[in-house]
């Protein structure tokens, strides 16, 4: 039985053969590698984030203050990395982050689809941002048998807002994640300095300028009327939601809801009070609110707040350590941002899936050297706050 472990073999097996990975194996290599290839806007704007960025560099360096103790002598040459969400069964814990300039990641603008050619080759299910230089039907359909879900930044028109979720879920996705934390742009000092924001350029805008109802708003072609385009979508995104709003979230979808941003307890009791299908516990990777706490330091509350409804995970991820830690931590499933964005940058489909590859193979070895063969005993190992 292949395990994702086996992929350092064929890295060994093809170093023999002097031919050396395409793209770095590990996050500090391929950013550094993928900064000398993205145009300084693009870079900033992926890289940077809120504030000062501590947030976003607690982020990554607070799973430094969780450790997890080996347990020897038990048999893992065999590993199950799958896990259960919404009475789905997938081969890995892992999933794609929404990143709203996935399109611009490849020279081609298409790397919406080739962030989602990238969940077919692996597996690993991509969340469609609405943001996207490629319809979610093009997207969705890209990634072939592996599910996807649909991330909604939901705009302030109501008819909007069901066409963009009807549409998702008529091409096949499987669960819609509400983002609740970027109803408008936090303070993102690398993007104020170069006087740069894309969407206000008219990138990664398929989603509205392919919708009847925006059309319909828009009373003409988005051809020939490209700024007035931009202009109508920026005096429609971003609709304030509160908790009275879940009952119409619900009633836009028979698909199952989850709310990103909560890093809250209470806020995760009352997700679950208000009805919503899944908690995904992010901090947006630092770029909305300079808070201070990593997302890391918020999962135990929250995972425990949820009880029995499923909580995601994301911001500052970096390795497969930080993926097993999570887990440990209790997340149902763990998210991927950045990395698989520098692994587009820097070899399209095949770098993102080699990206996630590297992920997974890092988990799943320590997952074997650690003696815990499942998921279920990583979450029973659970993980320890290093004083
Ligand atoms: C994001 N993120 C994001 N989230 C979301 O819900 N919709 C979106 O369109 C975007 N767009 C976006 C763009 C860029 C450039 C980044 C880096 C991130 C947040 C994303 O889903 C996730 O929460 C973070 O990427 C996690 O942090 P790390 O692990 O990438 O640092």
């Amino acid at each position: 039985m292949p395990h994702y472990g086996d992929y350092q073999n064929l890295i060994y097996g093809q170093g023999l053969q002097g031919i050396l990975p395409k793209v770095p194996v590990d996050f500090a290599t391929m950013e550094a590698a993928a900064a000398k290839a993205m145009p300084p806007y693009l870079l900033d704007y992926v890289q940077g984030g809120c504030g000062d960025e501590a947030t976003q560099r607690r982020n990554a360096s607070a799973f430094a203050d969780w450790g997890m103790i080996p347990r020897m002598m038990i048999d893992t040459r065999v590993r199950d990395l799958s896990v259960e969400l919404f009475g789905m069964t997938f081969p890995s814990p892992l999933f794609m982050a929404p990143i709203g300039v996935t399109g611009l990641a490849t020279s081609d603008g298409h790397g919406d689809i080739a962030a989602a050619r990238a969940a077919a080759m692996s597996g690993v299910p991509l969340i469609a941002s609405t943001l996207s230089n490629d319809p979610v039907e093009d997207v969705i359909a890209a990634a072939g048998e592996t599910p996807c879900f649909f991330q909604l930044y939901t705009p302030k028109d109501e008819d909007l807002a069901q066409s963009l979720v009807a549409r998702a879920e008529a091409v096949g996705a499987k669960a819609i994640v509400v983002t609740l934390d970027t109803w408008v742009t936090g303070w993102r000092p690398r993007d104020l300095n170069n006087g740069s924001f894309p969407q206000l350029k008219g990138h990664v805008m398929e989603n509205y300028f392919s919708d009847p109802v925006f059309l319909k708003l828009l009373g003409k072609p988005v051809e020939g009327n490209r700024q007035e385009a931009v202009t109508l979508w920026a005096s429609l995104f971003g609709r304030v939601l509160t908790w009275d709003d879940i009952g119409w979230l619900k009633s836009l979808t028979s698909l199952p809801i989850l709310l990103k941003g909560i890093c809250h307890p209470d806020d995760a009791r009352r997700a679950v009070e208000a009805g919503a299908d899944g908690i995904y516990c992010s901090n947006h990777g630092g770029r909305q609110a300079n808070g201070g706490i990593a997302a890391i330091d918020c999962l135990p509350g929250v995972v425990a707040a949820a009880g029995e409804v499923p909580v995601l995970f994301d911001s500052g991820v970096r390795s497969g350590s930080d993926v097993v830690k999570a887990l440990a931590l209790g997340a149902r499933m763990v998210g991927v941002g950045r990395p698989y964005y520098y692994g587009l940058v820097l070899g399209g489909a095949e770098g993102a899936a080699h990206a996630l590859g590297c992920i997974l193979a890092e988990a799943d070895l320590m997952m074997a050297v650690n003696g815990m063969p499942t998921i279920a005993d990583v979450r029973r190992e659970g993980a320890r706050r290093l004083d």
